[in-house]
């Protein structure tokens, strides 16, 4: 009952051209693979598998094989999924647990969903991949860690439009009621001049090095730190608010400018990347976002965004728009919030298996991806910068080779420093 038995009963939200694999929404099986087994690998597995009965884990591809093994035996433990025991929704023999730089090769052709969440440098190419066997994907932020890489993506984007493949983008608050409810109402706020988002926190996970390893997998493990494999944090981690002031502007900015670099963050552990990253991203309009991101121990922490209008404004994480006086337009009431991890798969799945062509996220993920890079590019330069300059820049982040002995495309120098942007010195070319 696929694709042609899905046509033929004229049940497809719009007609399918592609190879790609729809359901009829009985009890046939839907296969997943997954393509890096860490932390957000396992998350997204289990929501799949919580999504309907009839999905199915059938291959499992990371880079390291102690990687694939720990995932494996986490999600068939019998308490993974809040009481729903869904070991018998996962069917990985060691045979279709793959590992090393062409794991996902072998991973991709045994499905009909793939699920991307490997460090966000190899997403172009994974996706570019899964697009090309007519797979539908959901695929974690950001997309990208380079303007190629963006390139790439939104080119496979309009392939996989043409294919007709559900794509979900792992931008979770557009899958979130309280943020969903606001964007509905966003009107009572009039027109958008300007918006502000932050990502304070105290930072994250350092990963060390341990005896033999190369340099290569040194930088594989320890991702975060490293611009080809992580895009710094403001793209990492920082690139939700930014999507949500896009979201409601309902645009992206023509160009930035903003300040940063590392105060604490500057031991051999931390690679190349800042802590600190303020940016001002102006839109077409005038309007301006100013946007920060810190990852300093001890500091305040904040996550929000607030986006200001003629009218009033939205304040986001309490789910609440006011005039300028401050009387309350709107209050999200708590009780209704979901969990939008879940629902991104819920709605994912429920589309594949009715048959419906339903979800295009690609290309707000790609130039939500492409907004926090030119805001990296920006303060590692502490230029102005267009966001069409940069994404027409070619700049190339990525290994020439992939193999665990060949040289990464930062090294360390012979004290084991790794070279960190200078505001003022450094070229566009990061
Ligand atoms: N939407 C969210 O709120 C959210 C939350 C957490 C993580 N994420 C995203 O998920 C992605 C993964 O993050 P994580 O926290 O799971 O990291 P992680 O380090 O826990 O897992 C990444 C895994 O990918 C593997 N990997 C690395 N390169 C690979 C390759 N070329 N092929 C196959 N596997 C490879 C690693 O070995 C590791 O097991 C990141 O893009 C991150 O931004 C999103």
């Amino acid at each position: 009952m696929k694709n042609s038995a899905m046509i033929a009963g004229g049940l497809m939200a719009a007609p399918l051209i592609s190879g790609a694999n729809y359901f009829s929404g009985a009890e046939e099986v839907i296969k997943v693979a997954v393509i890096g087994c860490g932390g957000r690998g396992r998350g997204a597995v289990i929501q799949a598998l919580l999504a309907k009965k009839n999905v199915k884990l059938v291959a499992m591809a990371d880079a390291f094989k102690d990687n694939v093994e720990k995932c494996y035996q986490i999600i068939t433990d019998d308490d993974v999924a809040d009481g729903v025991v869904i070991k018998d929704r996962i069917d990985v023999p060691e045979e279709r647990r793959f590992y090393g730089f062409d794991a996902y090769k072998k991973a991709i052709p045994l499905a009909d969903v793939v699920i991307l969440t490997t460090p966000p440098g190899f997403r172009p190419i994974h996706f570019e991949e899964a697009v090309k066997q007519g797979k539908h994907v959901f695929m974690e932020k950001p997309v990208a860690t380079d303007p190629a890489g963006i390139k790439k993506v939104l080119d496979a984007a309009a392939i996989a439009r043409q294919k007709k493949l559900n794509v979900v983008v792992g931008l979770q608050r557009r899958y979130q009621n309280s943020y969903r409810e606001l964007f509905n109402r966003k009107d009572l706020i009039g027109d958008i001049t300007s918006a502000q988002a932050w990502w304070n926190s105290d930072g994250v996970w350092v990963r060390p090095r341990t005896d033999g390893m190369t340099e290569m997998e040194y930088q594989m493990r320890n991702w975060y730190y490293f611009v080809w494999l992580c895009g710094d944090h403001i793209s990492e981690q920082h690139i939700h608010n930014i999507d949500v002031v896009n979201w409601f502007k309902n645009d992206y900015p023509v160009k930035a400018q903003g300040m940063g670099g590392r105060e604490v963050r500057n031991g051999k552990d931390h690679g190349e990347i800042f802590d600190h990253h303020f940016v001002e991203f102006t839109y077409a309009d005038g309007s301006v976002l100013n946007s920060q991101c810190r990852h300093i121990p001890g500091t305040m922490s904040k996550v929000d965004e607030l986006i200001i209008g003629t009218k009033g404004k939205i304040y986001c994480g309490a789910g609440r728009i006011t005039d300028h006086k401050g009387n309350a337009l709107f209050q999200f009431d708590r009780k209704n919030e979901n969990n939008p991890y879940q629902q991104e798969h819920d709605e994912l799945f429920d589309a594949i298996l009715k048959g419906e062509y339903k979800f295009d996220d690609t290309e707000v993920g790609a130039k939500s991806t492409m907004t926090s890079i030119l805001g990296r590019m920006a303060t590692y330069s502490g230029q102005a910068i267009s966001f069409d300059d940069a994404l027409n820049s070619g700049i190339d982040l990525m290994p020439k080779e992939f193999s665990f002995n060949a040289n990464p495309p930062v090294m360390p120098d012979e004290n084991g420093n790794y070279p960190v942007a200078i505001p003022g010195k450094t070229k566009y070319s990061f």
